[in-house]
């Protein structure tokens, strides 16, 4: 078994009622200022969990300098954005909300928002004892992208010691994957 890369876990534990609240705010247009722009514009579930386009959009028509990342999975990077500058998904949750190129918002203007919504108001007092405010808005997001991951893909299936899961062709391009370095970064 290779134990360079760990394979993605079949199942893993998470709260599904922050799941549930944390789907709705990644959905959710209203934490970006003009109400036009949600997370899933540029990490569209239907698209890999990017926009599949070079420069992502974000209000205004504002173009972003590097291309969206996917969502899936990223509860396992070891850390968040290309240059590791947020540390955990919660970190991360709070950048795109104030990037003037993305959602250009800010948590003084998105939780007045949020409150005005009963769901809301319901969601945040069963789960949280202090109900909307941007820790626990993060918190739920951060949750909700846990639990998306892509169990057993073939390489997956390799992972675990099944040696027919990949082609002869896909076996040898994972050698040079390790052989030149790729994986020094790239590691699961
Ligand atoms: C306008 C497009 C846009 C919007 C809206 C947006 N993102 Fe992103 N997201 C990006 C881009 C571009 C990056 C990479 C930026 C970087 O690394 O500097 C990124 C990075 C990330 C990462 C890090 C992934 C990695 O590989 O390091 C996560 C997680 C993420 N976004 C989640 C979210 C969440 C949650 C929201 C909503 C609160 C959101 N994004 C809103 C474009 C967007
Ligand atoms: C020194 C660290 C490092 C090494 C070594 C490295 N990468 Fe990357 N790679 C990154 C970072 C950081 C990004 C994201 C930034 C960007 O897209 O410009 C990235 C992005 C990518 C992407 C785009 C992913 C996406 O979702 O758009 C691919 C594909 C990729 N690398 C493949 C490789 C391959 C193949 C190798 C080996 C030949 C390699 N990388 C070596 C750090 C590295």
């Amino acid at each position: 078994m290779d134990r360079l890369i760990p394979p993605i876990p079949l199942t893993i534990d998470v709260d599904s009622r922050k799941v549930r609240l944390g789907e709705r705010l990644y959905h959710d247009t209203r934490l970006s200022h003009d109400n036009t722009i949600s997370c899933a514009t540029c990490h569209d579930l239907k698209k890999g969990g990017t926009d599949q386009i070079k420069t992502p959009k974000g209000i205004n028509g504002n173009m972003g300098p590097i291309r969206s990342p996917t969502t899936f999975n990223s509860g396992f990077f070891f850390s968040q954005f290309w240059d590791g500058r947020a540390k955990d998904l919660i970190e991360q949750a709070a950048g795109p909300v104030h990037n003037p190129k993305e959602m250009g918002s800010d948590w003084l203007e998105v939780i007045p928002k949020l409150s005005k919504d009963p769901y809301y108001m319901q969601a945040f007092s069963d789960i949280y004892s202090d109900a909307i405010k941007a820790g626990n808005i993060t918190d739920a997001i951060s949750e909700f992208e846990k639990s998306l991951i892509t169990p057993n893909s073939r390489f997956d299936m390799f992972l675990r010691g099944n040696a027919l899961a990949l082609s002869a062709d896909e076996k040898e391009d994972y050698r040079l994957f390790k052989e030149y370095g790729c994986i020094s970064c790239h590691h699961g």
